[in-house]
């Protein structure tokens, strides 16, 4: 059972009119220049996927998180979400003022009323959240990157960033949870995926698709690190793949907007209150999710995920790895298939995408052709 603090959403948006008079008034306030990741993290806020989160995280909500995974307030949350500036412009700012955050497009996306600044420590925060304070780590990259001054306090989304072509299959949660009861699905199981969908993602959503009444394909689409498929070609490809396999009404395919931050077993619970926010019981955790090279292991996000089930409001459901056998013929998982390794089909990423990066489909038992086709065509772009 969801809990009701479990189901409540936050609406940090103004509306059209609210906003316009919001953007004169700001025209004399001080301004904040924020990257596409901020931008996405406002937008999460502002909409409520990030529920119960109003604005960007005080000193009290960051440090409890970083230290035992919780807000202030005891509630589950896995990963600090913060705005992080550099001190020279920390200085410039005083608390109890709204400044305007700006786009490196020029846009004002929102505002922020400046509860707290404070300093963090990186090494700290790459040590608990990432576990680990190898620069080699993408996410951890970024810690160091950031500045060193955290500024706190609540939001106002006055903008949303241009989702361009995908326009329609980007939802709001409260838009989502309608179009579920639309539907009529009680149950709806959420996937988070980084990557093109291949046949060991199709195996473990249609299994889980055995026993709900929906599928929500919820791949995210923010900043992922080079060397990830971009997101206009996947989008591509993920509706190639449920034109051709996946059953009309019981699949449906909305964007999430957010940054990827490749913390394994941390960010596989913020993606959980994240997909319980738009309105899935259900949530997918295979293996390594969120992972990123040999930071974390197979099924550490399982281990730790499924300590949380019962307050996350959520239930999970983990796969093991899985492949095509080619003896039995079948996708499977070690809890299905007697064979050895020898007889499964294992493809690398890197071996994947210079695959395609050279024109050819990996093996249909890895990838579906129409989506290889797809992604030769998108790789051809880049
Ligand atoms: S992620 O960073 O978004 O987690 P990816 O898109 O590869 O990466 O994975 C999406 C989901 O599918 C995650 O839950 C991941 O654990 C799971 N997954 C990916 N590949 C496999 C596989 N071969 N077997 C089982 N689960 C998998």
């Amino acid at each position: 059972m969801i809990s009701e603090s479990n189901k409540a959403l936050v609406n940090k948006e103004l509306n059209k009119e609210e906003s316009k008079k919001k953007l004169e008034e700001m025209k004399g306030n001080k301004s904040v220049e924020v990257n596409s990741w901020i931008v996405s993290d406002l937008e999460l806020i502002g909409i409520g996927g990030f529920s119960p989160l109003e604005g960007f995280m005080g000193q009290d909500d960051y440090e409890r998180v970083v230290d035992d995974m919780r807000l202030q307030d005891g509630t589950i949350w896995s990963i600090p979400i913060t705005l992080p500036v550099r001190e020279e412009i920390a200085t410039t700012l005083d608390i109890g003022e709204e400044v305007a955050l700006i786009g490196e497009d020029g846009v004002i996306y929102g505002t922020i009323e400046v509860k707290e600044k404070f300093t963090y420590d990186k090494e700290k925060e790459a040590r608990l959240v990432y576990g680990t304070t190898d620069t080699n780590h993408p996410g951890v990259q970024k810690v160091y990157d950031k500045g060193n001054v955290y500024l706190g306090g609540p939001v106002t989304l006055l903008n949303r960033p241009n989702h361009g072509e995908f326009k329609e299959y980007y939802l709001d949660p409260s838009e989502t949870r309608q179009m579920f009861a639309d539907l009529g699905w009680k149950t709806v199981v959420g996937f988070q995926t980084r990557n093109p969908v291949h046949r060991a993602h199709e195996y473990i959503q249609k299994s889980a698709l055995e026993v709900v009444d929906g599928l929500l394909l919820n791949p995210l689409v923010g900043e992922t690190k080079s060397g990830d498929i971009p997101a206009d070609v996947r989008m591509e490809s993920y509706q190639t793949i449920l034109q051709n396999y996946y059953p009309k009404n019981r699949t449906r395919l909305v964007i999430y907007p957010a940054a990827m931050r490749y913390a394994g077993p941390r960010e596989a619970i913020l993606h959980a209150i994240v997909r319980r926010n738009y309105g899935c019981t259900h949530f997918i955790v295979g293996r390594d999710h969120a992972g990123v090279g040999d930071y974390y292991g197979t099924y550490d996000a399982q281990e730790l995920i499924t300590q949380y089930e019962e307050e996350l409001g959520i239930k999970i459901f983990t796969f093991e790895h899985a492949f095509y056998c080619s003896t039995c013929e079948n996708m499977a998982t070690a809890k299905t298939c007697p064979h050895d390794s020898s007889h499964h089909v294992h493809l690398s990423g890197t071996k994947v995408r210079e695959l395609l990066r050279n024109g050819y489909r990996p093996p249909k038992e890895f990838s579906r052709p129409e989506v290889a086709d797809v992604l030769i065509k998108g790789m051809k772009q880049v």
